[in-house]
């Protein structure tokens, strides 16, 4: 069955915080739940919509409003979004909130040197060695949300109990029923 109500969940964060690990568990989730999804994620968002844009402050703010602008278009339409982008500037991810009625900021949340050890990418030690410039949190800034709907702490919970908390969330604002099998699903 569709959901009702479409919503937009904004994961914003730094580079290796996790982001697109715990967005993939939940997208799974909400499918198994009968959800209709759409994932917009900032690395795949920038190899078409995106595409050409650089990491200066303006380009990242087009890049966010645009995320928003498509995510608006889905939410709207009943679909749960799933957004995953750094989106670092506080005044572009306020401004997509004020459009998206259903928005649901939520933060994810590692501290810079457990992401820089992380390295998933390895562009750590590019930005730190100079190679690529103005990297989020290493030579550019990243403005933490000071009142997101949720904090993930993905030093302290692994994907799945960050998922999970996710998915409880959206059933406590009442996006999606409560699962009676809640005990049963660990992503
Ligand atoms: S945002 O700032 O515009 O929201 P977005 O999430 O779309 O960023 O893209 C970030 C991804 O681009 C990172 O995960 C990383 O893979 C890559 N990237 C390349 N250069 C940079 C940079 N200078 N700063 C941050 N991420 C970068």
């Amino acid at each position: 069955m569709a959901n009702k109500r479409g919503f937009t969940l904004w994961f914003t964060g730094l580079s290796g915080a996790g982001k697109t690990t715990i967005a993939d568990v939940v997208e799974r989730e909400l499918r198994e739940r009968g959800t209709r999804v759409e994932v917009l994620d900032g690395d795949i968002v920038r190899t078409n919509l995106s595409r050409g844009l650089g990491f200066s402050r303006e380009d990242r703010i087009t890049n966010v409003l645009r995320i928003g602008f498509v995510a608006n278009l889905l939410t709207r339409n009943g679909v749960g979004v799933v957004v995953s982008a750094i989106s670092p500037y506080k005044e572009s991810r306020d401004q997509v909130r004020r459009r998206i009625i259903d928005f649901i900021e939520v933060f994810v949340d590692a501290p810079l040197e457990v992401c820089a050890e992380r390295d998933v990418k390895g562009l750590y030690k590019k930005a730190y060695s100079g190679e690529i410039p103005q990297f989020t949190g290493v030579s550019d800034p990243y403005e933490a949300p000071a009142a997101p709907e949720l904090t993930l702490k993905t030093d302290e919970e692994s994907p799945q109990e960050s998922a999970r908390r996710v998915i409880e969330r959206l059933e406590f604002l009442g996006y999606l029923k409560v699962s009676e099998e809640d005990e049963d699903w660990k992503g």
